[in-house]
């Protein structure tokens, strides 16, 4: 298996406790998050390469069973402010960037965004695409969405917004955008992967007790415990998980 972008380690040191058959390599741009893992997973044999996935190449990733790609795709480069002019706009009169982007739209039919301006997270697109020529037969995904719904009966419990456009979330150090996973999926499909996709309420369940719906519906908190357990809750919803499997 091959971790991208594995922060501390956690999650592989998780799936080698389970299973210390598994060869794992953590995959990072960072080096003193490397270092952090080296140090989590000092009891385990594992490769580490600092690299940005960008940039590797897609043969490096062909011998993987397995890519794990938790919460990282929404720090990869993203295009804003593109004009739908794209799409009639003469190719050769395009810069090589939005070449790219239409290129992008042709070869895999993504749906033409609804905006006149729109946002698009083209490095998670290119890595994905590389991860599927690459023929990784599993791949899991997950990532803050821009499509992410809460279907009834919550909905009056959990609001989240769904614009469908990846927006800007700023944090300290750096800016992420949220994922249009509608396009990922896309991608694999014509790759002739299986998709398998939701919230990640999906495999972290809950029950909704009259203490959760209480704590759902303050509008102030008094204890941080509720201030805590109402995040988590809500954050299930907006973050998807997308599983894909190589159609034998
Ligand atoms: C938000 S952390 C997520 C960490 C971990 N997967 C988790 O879920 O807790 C993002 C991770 O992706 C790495 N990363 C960001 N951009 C990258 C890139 N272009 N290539 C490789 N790793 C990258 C960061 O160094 C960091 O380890």
């Amino acid at each position: 298996m091959i971790e991208i972008g594995g922060g501390y380690g956690y999650l592989t040191r998780d799936f080698l406790d389970r299973n210390n058959t598994l060869q794992a390599t953590m995959l990072d741009v960072s080096p003193c998050l490397l270092q952090k893992q080296r140090y989590l997973l000092e009891d385990h044999e594992v490769n580490y390469r600092q690299a940005d996935i960008m940039d590797v190449d897609g043969r490096e990733l062909q011998p993987f069973d397995l890519a794990i790609l938790n919460e990282n795709l929404g720090d990869l480069p993203t295009m804003v402010n593109i004009h739908r002019d794209v799409f009639v706009s003469r190719l050769h009169d395009l810069d090589q960037p939005l070449q790219r982007v239409r290129q992008m739209f042709d070869q895999y039919a993504l749906g033409l965004p609804e905006s006149e301006l729109f946002n698009l997270n083209i490095g998670a697109l290119n890595v994905l695409e590389k991860l599927c020529h690459a023929g990784i037969p599993f791949i899991f995904i997950s990532e803050h969405s821009c499509e992410a719904e809460v279907h009834e009966p919550l909905r009056r419990w959990i609001q989240i917004q769904s614009p469908g456009n990846p927006e800007r979330i700023r944090l300290r150090g750096h800016d992420e955008y949220t994922i249009r996973f509608s396009y990922l999926e896309r991608i694999a499909r014509t790759f002739q992967y299986k998709t398998f996709r939701g919230p990640l309420a999906d495999f972290i369940a809950f029950d909704f007790t009259d203490k959760v719906r209480y704590m759902m519906h303050l509008e102030s908190f008094m204890k941080d415990e509720h201030e805590i357990i109402r995040y988590f809750i809500e954050d299930r919803y907006p973050y998807e998980y997308l599983i894909l499997m190589k159609s034998i």
